[in-house]
């Protein structure tokens, strides 16, 4: 079922909305700068002020509200596990468990797959994952595994992710740093080549990277790194998190160029806008190095999780998402190409995902967002005057012709 929204927009003087942002700004430390926008209630692609005004969002969570606020069938499949069992930890098998962990499995075409909580924990999954197999597997030699990632990488916010990350303000005074890993420009196939030695365990990139501003790499260049991969024994490792699960108008990204990387890692959608899950996707060649107590997570593969996560699964299974993604998506970059030269410089993305460029002479990329809030219409800025648009898939045409209306207007 697909949920329907009015394009109207209930304007109303915004009379709670300050003194919630100001409690909030005085009781969380200020690692976000969010939009003051106070969100009490949504459903589907519409969020509610705590002062009745709504939004068409065109964020969902970074990815993770592929489905919309409060899918009915993902929250059915959340009721019905909360009555019944919430939490087992992993010293135990609850019976949502196996169901799960299949049916990803089979989405991603792997033997089997190791569910955790959130991105971040995925990707340090992977990592470790990665440099056991380097170990065991591959035979490099004790703490001396390398991992090549790409410059404008963003994999989430541990120590060691951090390490690797190219973006002062994600990295810096967080030292020292993990060693054991080669930034390469991203989509550079050549400096991958150079970068890739006996030492190498996997490549890990982002088919796409979201948080740079949607920078789609050039054509054949994830077929270059599985060719790379393959012919050098390393791990092909694709961070998916926010590129994955219908996103780009395929289950994955890596699809458009027909290529299967070695570990899917996932998360944001996984967990239908409900309850953060991911999984690292692999073959019992590679998942197999780990055995028991080598990893863990006490959340990991609960049964609410698995539950809303099962559901995630059978919703991609009937292709309704991916499709509405390349078409809605078609849509909308003609629409936003449109805008080029008219305060757009640049408009890129895949599906409904589009990073767009405004003319920094016009105003920056936060100020847009202020006044496309005040137009209704939630977006997130990134480095200076770009923005990152990604609505839930199940947003109607209508919808976002209104939102592209509305970003034309603030122009
Ligand atoms: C590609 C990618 N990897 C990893 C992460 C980290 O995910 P989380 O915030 O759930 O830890 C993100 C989050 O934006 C992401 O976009």
């Amino acid at each position: 079922m697909l949920h329907t929204g009015s394009p109207e927009v209930i304007v109303d003087d915004l009379v709670r909305t300050p003194a919630a942002v100001a409690d909030a700004e005085r009781w969380t430390a200020h690692n976000y700068h969010p939009l003051p926008v106070v969100i009490s209630e949504a459903e589907g692609a519409w969020v509610t002020d705590v002062d009745g005004k709504r939004y068409l969002d065109c964020l969902a969570g970074y990815s993770a509200l592929n489905f919309g606020h409060r899918h009915p069938s993902l929250i059915a499949a959340a009721h019905a596990q909360l009555d019944r069992l919430t939490l087992t930890s992993r010293a135990f098998i609850h019976d949502q468990f196996a169901t799960f962990c299949r049916g990803l499995a089979e989405l991603c075409g792997k033997d089997m797959v190791l569910p955790m909580n959130t991105g971040a924990e995925a990707v340090e999954t992977a990592i470790k994952v990665a440099r056991k197999w380097g170990y065991q597997v591959k035979g490099v030699p004790a703490n001396a595994a390398t991992i090549v990632v790409a410059d404008g990488n963003f994999h989430g916010r541990t120590t060691t992710i951090v390490s690797f990350s190219t973006d002062p303000s994600a990295r810096d005074d967080y030292g020292p740093y993990t060693p054991g890993f080669k930034i390469v420009p991203y989509g550079d196939l050549e400096a991958m080549d150079a970068a890739i030695d006996d030492t190498t365990v996997a490549v890990l990139i982002e088919p796409i990277q979201g948080e740079q501003g949607v920078i789609v790499p050039p054509p054949g260049y994830l077929q270059g790194i599985r060719d790379l991969c393959t012919a050098r024994g390393t791990l092909f490792i694709a961070d998916e998190i926010q590129s994955g699960l219908g996103r780009t108008g395929r289950t994955f990204a890596c699809d458009h160029e027909g290529v299967v990387p070695d570990m899917y890692v996932l998360g944001k959608a996984l967990g239908g806008g409900i309850v953060p899950v991911s999984a690292v996707a692999a073959d019992a060649s590679v998942l197999g190095v780990l055995s028991p107590g080598s990893h863990g997570s006490t959340f990991g593969g609960n049964p609410l999780a698995c539950a809303v996560g099962t559901e995630v699964v059978r919703l991609l299974g009937t292709g309704e998402y991916q499709r509405r993604s390349a078409e809605l998506g078609a849509r909308l970059h003609t629409d936003l190409s449109a805008l080029i030269g008219h305060g757009l410089i640049a408009v890129r993305g895949r599906g409904l995902w589009a990073g767009i460029d405004i003319d920094p002479s016009l105003m920056s990329g936060r100020e847009a967002c202020e006044r496309l809030a005040e137009h209704g219409v939630l977006a997130k800025d990134t480095h200076g005057s770009t923005l990152r648009l990604a609505p839930p898939l199940v947003i109607e045409p209508a919808e976002l012709d209104w939102a592209v209306e509305r970003l034309a207007a603030i122009l």
